[in-house]
Order: C-alpha cells, then sequence, then structure tokens
C-alpha cells in the first residue's frame, strides 16, 4: 500500500457505461480500483470474470477476502455495477441459454457476491460500502424485461434486508442505487431492439432524442457523493428523486 491508498474500490463492469464512470471519478485520491469484468479497461487492474457463470464468483470472493485481509486502509468499496438487459424479449419466445445467463449475472450475482463482500468486510474497522445498481424496472411491469425487472426486484428486498442486518451487526452500508435512464450501451441495445420483443421501446428512444438520457459521470459522482451522505442502512434510492 502506498501513503496515499487508502481506499480500496472493486467495480464490477467497470468496463463500459456507469461502471466505467465509475472508475473515472473515484472520489480518493490514490484509490486502487479493481474492475471486474470480461474485458477490462484501460489503465484499470482487470479480475477477468464472466459474472454470469457461477464458477467465476469463488474467484471475486477470494478477491475480497485476500485484498482485505491484507489491507489497512480506511475506506472498502464494492459496486456491483455489472448488469445486462439481454435477451430482451418475452419470456416465452426468447433463447434459453441467454435467459438463463441474464438472471445469474442480474438476480443470483448480486446476492452471492454480495454476501462474500460482506463476509470479507463485516465486522473490519474502517467504513465500508456495498453498492448495488436497482432500477424503476423493479417496480414496474416492462413486457420484455420479465428476468431485468425481477432481478432488480430481488436486489431492492436484498439490500433492504442485509442491510437491516449490518445495522445491527457488521457495519457495512449496503445500499442499491437507481440511476434513472443513463446514456451507456444498455440503453442503446433497448433501442436497437424490436417493438416487438419490447413494446415500450419508444419512451426509450423518446428520452434519447429528447436528449433526457443522464450522462454516466454525472451519475457516477451524484452515487460517489451518496456514499457519505447519511443514508439509512439498507435505503433503495432512486438519483431521480434525490436533489441536485
Ligand atoms: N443505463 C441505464 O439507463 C440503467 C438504468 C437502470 C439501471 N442500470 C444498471 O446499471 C448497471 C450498469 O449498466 P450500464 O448501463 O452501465 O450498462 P453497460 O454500459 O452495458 O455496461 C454493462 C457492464 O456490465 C458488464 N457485464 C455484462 N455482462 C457481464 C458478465 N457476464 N460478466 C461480467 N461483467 C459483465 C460489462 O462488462 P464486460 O462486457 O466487459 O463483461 C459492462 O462493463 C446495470 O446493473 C444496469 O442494470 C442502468
Amino acid at each position: 500500500m502506498t501513503d496515499t491508498q487508502n481506499a480500496l474500490v472493486w467495480i464490477s463492469g467497470a468496463s463500459s457505461g456507469i461502471g466505467a464512470a465509475l472508475a473515472a471519478c473515484v472520489p480518493w485520491a490514490g484509490a486502487r480500483v479493481i474492475d471486474i469484468s470480461r474485458r477490462g479497461a484501460p489503465g484499470l487492474e482487470h479480475l477477468e470474470a464472466d459474472l454470469a457463470d457461477p464458477a467465476s464468483w469463488e474467484a471475486v470472493a477470494v478477491s475480497f477476502a485476500q485484498e482485505l485481509a491484507a489491507f489497512a486502509g480506511d475506506r472498502v468499496v464494492f459496486v456491483h455495477a455489472a448488469g445486462t438487459i439481454d435477451p430482451v424479449g418475452f419470456a416465452a419466445e426468447v433463447e434459453s441459454d441467454a435467459y438463463q445467463r441474464n438472471v445469474l449475472l442480474n438476480a443470483a450475482s448480486p446476492q452471492v457476491l454480495g454476501q462474500a463482500f460482506l463476509a470479507a468486510a463485516s465486522g473490519r474497522p474502517g467504513r465500508r460500502h456495498l453498492v448495488l445498481m436497482t432500477s424503476g424496472a423493479a417496480n414496474n411491469v416492462y413486457r420484455g424485461w420479465s428476468s431485468y425487472g425481477a432481478a432488480k426486484a430481488a436486489v431492492d428486498r436484498w439490500v433492504r434486508t442485509a442491510g437491516a442486518e449490518q445495522n445491527e451487526r457488521g457495519g457495512v452500508q449496503v445500499v442499491a442505487v437507481a440511476p434513472g435512464t443513463v446514456d451507456t450501451a444498455m440503453q442503446r441495445m433497448i433501442r436497437e431492439t424490436s417493438a416487438d420483443a419490447f413494446p415500450q421501446r419508444q419512451k426509450f428512444v423518446d428520452l434519447h432524442e429528447g436528449g433526457e438520457l443522464s450522462d454516466p459521470v454525472d451519475v457516477a459522482t451524484r452515487m460517489w457523493a451518496l456514499l457519505d451522505a447519511g443514508l439509512a442502512n439498507g435505503s433503495v434510492v432512486d438519483l431521480r428523486d434525490l436533489p441536485g
């Protein structure tokens, strides 16, 4: 650890979109940032993992345990930003393997990797944060997004429960953040799907054409600021409901 390396940050999905923006504007000088993704990102330490494959999860858990055991700094963070909207389409009509990967990445990996992070970080001194990504899709019916919406609803329940537990003992802050509609590859994919597969597609085309997508760096900056904003443990917040 260098003198200035006072923060250790894992970001899944830092190769694109919101995760990449989070990595680009980490607010702690000298922080060590580890990207967990398939592609990796220039200049970022990379833990290569296909998180839709449960066989990859153990290596992430080992990274949490080993790095935390050796870390003496003050701030530890895991933001699980990796996610996918693919395959977009009605549950009865999409390809089963892709559907299974969606469920494993979006619904199962937040719980399993979140639990692994808590196991490594609970009871340690210093500030510790677990941030999961949620979505308005947790609370609304979007035809064509059944597994995505179900996964985000699961994330919300998991965060509320694990946050209440950590409030009682463990001391890790657990929150879920819905970022709004953000200008990333995921939004591009939504616009590129057919209205047959995703009947509400036009809403997202209109948001894009109206210049109403949020900038990923603005979103990332606001997300980092939330960590010291005194949120109750187990909070599920939507950036669109917050000032600023
Ligand atoms: N954009 C929005 O409007 C919006 C709205 C609500 C919620 N969200 C949530 O915000 C998060 C980030 O979304 P985004 O818009 O930034 O998406 P994005 O630009 O498509 O980026 C997705 C990231 O997830 C990673 N990922 C996808 N599949 C993976 C796999 N199998 N294994 C490991 N990593 C994988 C990708 O890395 P590799 O391809 O390199 O593996 C990439 O870095 C997601 O959880 C999403 O649900 C986004």
